[in-house]
């Protein structure tokens, strides 16, 4: 896999970050850290600053709940003008995925574009949402409708930091585990095989054998397709097009690892009867890791589920588009698919 174009650094309690891009973080006049309030007070992030960056650190935070908000960036970006942010200052976003998706964006746009660095907090973060670039917030209660390719300088994922996680937080990122185990290559799919229960248990060695595979994986996948054209990091979405519908179908009763957990099962049912999965057990015995919560019945509901797979903005023009599985780590992508295929695969889960 190719090194990706920004650098990533993954480890426990990794300290002083001055040193890992001294060009970067060396050259900015004034450096804005929006930390999510759990975040903030972490010591891995003290670490991080060290006395080289501390001193040029103005602390900023984004609304708890609504950081994917255009009024929340809009918000920031003013706090940084006002504060005397030029071009030549940083932003390091410290936080969740609401948080370096929401400050991602805001170094996207201000003043044509800032330099940041990433510095996830969460397990789904360290995994996949502070990995890549995509920055972005909701609109009209529809998620990611305005964003940017941004790519951070610098992601830093420090494991240190998942300690204080909630166990349903640290859960909420199986579902994105279990699809790199099913999408990724061997070697990937061991690794998470081997510590999934003890990652989701908050077993530090485990989590950090998790995080580095992930992040490393993901962060090679965008390095070739940075901006989602070729087709390889289309294959990260493998799972989402059903774990969306149902996450919105749920009305909040199905957070969103849980439907992403059923978005999973739900592509290897349409991939069984498209005939496309082979016939080893591989594929299942990965979901098969853990039980989701139960699909709520109101995520069965066939119109509504039609709708909204019809309505997913990455089918461009079709009817529909799938991501099928032919074995483990060998995704296609399909269009069109019948309806009843569709609907039957609803009637199994
Ligand atoms: N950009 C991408 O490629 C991408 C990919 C996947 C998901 N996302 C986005 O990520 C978001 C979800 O991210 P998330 O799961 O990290 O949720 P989140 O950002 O909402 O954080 C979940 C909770 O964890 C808390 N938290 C954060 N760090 C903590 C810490 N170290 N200790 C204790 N608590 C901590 C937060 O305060 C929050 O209450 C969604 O908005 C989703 O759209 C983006």
């Amino acid at each position: 896999m190719r090194r990706p174009s920004f650098r990533l650094a993954c480890g426990r309690d990794i300290g002083d970050i001055s040193g890992l891009l001294p060009g970067v973080l060396g050259a900015a006049d004034r450096i804005a850290l929006v930390a999510d309030r759990a975040a903030a007070g972490a010591p891995a992030l003290k670490k991080m600053l060290g006395p080289s960056l501390a001193p040029r650190v103005r602390r900023f935070s984004l609304p708890a709940g609504r950081e994917k908000t255009l009024g929340a960036v809009t918000g920031l970006c003013s706090d940084l003008f006002k504060a005397g942010f030029s071009r030549q200052s940083l932003i390091i976003a410290a936080g969740g995925g609401a948080v370096t998706d929401a400050a991602g964006f805001a170094a996207s746009l201000y003043m044509r574009g800032l330099n940041w660095v990433s510095v996830p907090t969460t397990l789904l973060g360290q995994i996949d949402a502070g990995i890549g670039g995509k920055t972005a917030v909701d609109l009209l209660g529809t998620k990611n409708i305005i964003g940017a390719f941004h790519q951070p300088a610098l992601t830093v994922c420090d494991t240190a930091f998942l300690a204080t996680l909630k166990p349903a937080v640290r859960r909420a990122a199986a579902g994105e585990l279990i699809k790199y185990a099913l999408i990724g290559p061997g070697d990937l799919r061991l690794t998470i095989m081997r510590s999934f229960d003890g990652a989701m248990a908050g077993r530090p060695d485990d989590l950090l054998a998790c995080v580095r595979a992930c992040a490393e994986y993901k962060a090679g996948v965008c390095a070739v397709d940075e901006r989602e054209e070729t087709g390889l990091r289309e294959t990260l979405n493998f799972g989402h097009t059903a774990g969306h519908a149902f996450e919105v179908l749920s009305r909040g009763r199905l957070p969103h690892g849980e439907a992403v957990l059923w978005g999973l099962r739900y592509a290897l049912k349409v991939s069984e009867k498209m005939r496309v999965l082979d016939n080893t057990p591989g594929a299942w015995k990965v979901t098969g890791m853990i039980d989701p919560l139960p699909l709520p019945a109101a995520c069965r509901g066939p119109k509504g589920f039609l709708k909204l797979v019809r309505a997913d903005k990455k089918r461009g023009g079709r009817d529909n588009r799938f991501l099928l599985l032919r074995s483990p780590g060998d995704v296609e992508p399909t269009d069109n698919i019948p309806e009843k295929v569709l609907l039957a695969a609803l009637e199994e889960l």
